[in-house]
């Protein structure tokens, strides 16, 4: 979910509206809004997009007044409807909330508020939170920020939480724990959000509320910021933003996805610059240098992350293990964090996450270290709660990505992997020098070829015309390319909502074979590497049955180009970062079909690109 609030001289609901848009990458289920008009609160909410409220309010309501509450949602309790939406007030109208995350122990709290006489409107948890604070404030006398902390503490589970009292019309009390949450600083002004993207425009000046904080912000005072378990009063630590206007809008293209798939030459180029050396035949990151010896004498790497920064992983597990020879196991971070899994201290646990906010990742992170391992990040958004959590870690420079279907993010996370792998190799002396120099000057020239790769856009867009309609779809590759299938898979399924599968070429005959008829697409990555002779079986085999192949090959290649129905060609590199170049078309295929079907490419139903929920 994603939360904005603001106080100030201006007027709210223009800010909060477009808040909301841009925090729409984090849930649009349903949206609502909260004001104080001087006199009262007003407010209204529904199931669907922040544009479905925008209409309704408009039509219900003159929204003024310059302080407010607006929450853009992801179900988690209670289907999307327009009840269960947020903002939620409390029984007696007087306090009104908005909330992203779970209370987990609300069944006894409400119930507990039941038997005193307390009545729900909604499914929600979070309809129970702010009637609990009102009971606190009624039976205790308390003002309201004392409320919201005893409260909290009697909750369980995870929260970023807005609330506003009638009583209390230039306060907004805030609190954190689990789910991220940003004040802005402007003159005479506050912003509240999930992250910075809201108030960009109106100051550069942030404070990052920790876990376990809460803040009361008030017009014309300082900002109080407390621990809500110790009560003791935390100095509040303000950062400059670096974050641009520009970099958060879509800059002429129809989509994000499409903007943030051209970005990929000069993210990648940005997550290299400074650490690699290739005239110097050097590697340069902080993070690793800094503790290379706890990498160098791992016994085991462990990589968890989830989704798409899971298929990252794969390709990492691959790159270390082959250029640096040390074990890697790649998890679920939601599977590792629940199955009691074994750690030794001389364990290094490397975590992957584009927001740097993923609940399971950020949970699997607390477990290894309470386990004794040495954590080290790979996260995109700066600050984040993961690049906090972690002991060390690497930025990928890929920018602010919106569409919730990660492209650019998993491209500079394969880039910085491969940079840690590399230097990894060099420090154990397990690769000829040669090949590490040839991978130096491979890593650089990627961009250039992403380049090339997007070349071809207009071939992949015929090819979507032709298999928009498709119910399934298979995508196969192998070695480094394996996880690449799975990315594609998973970015088709994500966005066209056509059941898609990725599998290890070889491994389709042990089962999806049974699939491929005259009208299964199968998509396989086939460029002229080690493996390619194994690969054109494969694609053989699907010919003997019918498939329909769309084959993305090595520039100039004759012998595929024979037996697929289609061929998408792209630039050859050494095998390990054809990976990054082979994700190109797969990005743009996914990318057009979706669009021919009419979905919607940035916020595809279900979805939310920041999950910090389990
Ligand atoms: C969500 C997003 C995916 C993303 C995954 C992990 O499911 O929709 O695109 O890969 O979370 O996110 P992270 O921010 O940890 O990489």
């Amino acid at each position: 979910c994603g939360i904005v609030g603001y106080i100030g001289p201006r007027e709210a609901y223009p800010i909060i509206i477009k808040g909301l848009k841009r925090l729409e990458y984090r849930g649009y289920d349903s949206a609502g809004v909260a004001l104080y008009d001087g006199e009262k609160f007003i407010s209204s909410k529904t199931k669907g997009k922040v544009s479905d409220l925008e209409k309704r309010a408009e039509e219900e309501n003159t929204f003024k007044g310059s302080m407010g509450i607006g929450h853009t949602r992801w179900a988690t309790h209670g289907v999307p409807n327009d009840v269960n939406s947020h903002p939620h007030f409390s029984n007696s109208g007087e306090l009104v909330i908005i909330h992203n995350g779970i209370i987990e122990n609300y069944e006894p709290l409400k119930q507990e508020l039941i038997n005193r006489g307390y009545t729900f409107k909604s499914d929600t948890d979070t309809e129970v939170l702010v009637n609990l604070i009102e009971d606190i404030q009624k039976n205790k006398g308390l003002k309201l920020g004392k409320a919201v902390q005893v409260a909290l503490n009697q909750v369980v589970g995870a929260y970023a939480i807005c609330v506003m009292d009638i009583k209390k019309p230039n306060e907004i009390v805030a609190a954190r724990l689990g789910s991220p949450l940003a004040i802005g600083i402007g003159e005479g002004e506050f912003f509240v959000a999930s992250d910075a993207s809201p108030f960009i425009e109106y100051t550069n000046n942030a404070i990052y509320l920790e876990d376990e904080e809460m803040a009361i912000i008030r017009l014309h005072k300082p900002i109080k910021i407390r621990k809500i378990k110790s009560d003791s009063e935390v100095s509040p630590y303000v950062q400059e933003l670096q974050l641009n206007l520009e970099q958060i809008e879509k800059g002429g293209y129809d989509h994000f996805m499409l903007k943030e798939i051209y970005e990929q030459p000069q993210v990648i180029r940005d997550t290299f610059r400074g650490r690699l050396l290739s005239d110097q035949g050097l590697i340069k990151m902080a993070g690793i240098e800094d503790n290379l010896n706890k990498f160098t004498n791992a016994k085991r790497i462990i990589i968890v992350a989830c989704g798409t920064s899971w298929h990252a992983a794969q390709v990492a597990e691959y790159m270390i293990e082959e250029f640096a020879r040390i074990p890697v196991e790649v998890e679920y971070a939601s599977e590792f964090r629940y199955r009691n899994p074994i750690i030794n201290a001389d364990d290094v646990v490397i975590a992957i996450s584009q927001s740097g906010e993923t609940a399971d990742t950020l949970a699997a992170i607390k477990l290894a270290k309470e386990k004794g391992a040495f954590v080290f990040g790979v996260c995109n958004v700066v600050g984040s709660s993961i690049s906090r959590e972690t002991h060390a870690g690497a930025y990928t420079h890929a920018g602010p990505e919106i569409g919730v279907a990660s492209t650019k993010a998993f491209t500079t996370q394969i880039t910085v992997l491969a940079l840690i792998a590399l230097r990894l190799a060099k420090a154990k002396g397990t690769m000829s020098q040669s090949d590490y120099l040839r991978n130096l000057i491979e890593l650089e020239l990627i961009p250039e070829k992403v380049q090339e790769a997007l070349l071809e856009n207009d071939r992949i867009l015929e090819i979507a015309h032709i298999y928009k309609d498709a119910p399934n779809c298979l995508f196969l590759g192998r070695g480094f390319n394996f996880p690449v299938a799975l990315e594609g898979a998973l970015k088709l399924k994500e966005i066209s909502y056509i059941h898609a599968e990725g599998y290890p070429a070889a491994e389709m005959k042990h089962g999806p074979i049974a699939l491929i008829d005259e009208n299964m697409p199968v998509i396989v990555i086939a460029p002229q590497q080690n493996h390619y002779d194994k690969v054109v079986s494969n694609i053989q085999e699907i010919k003997a049955r019918s498939g329909k192949i769309i084959a993305l090959v090595s520039k100039g290649d004759e012998q595929v180009k024979n037996l697929a129905d289609h061929i998408i060609e792209m630039p050859n590199s050494t095998e390990a970062l054809t990976s990054i170049i082979a994700t190109i078309p797969l990005q743009l295929l996914s990318y057009h079909v979706a669009v021919l079907r009419g979905t919607n490419v940035d916020q595809p139903r279900n979805l939310a690109k920041s999950v910090t929920v389990e």
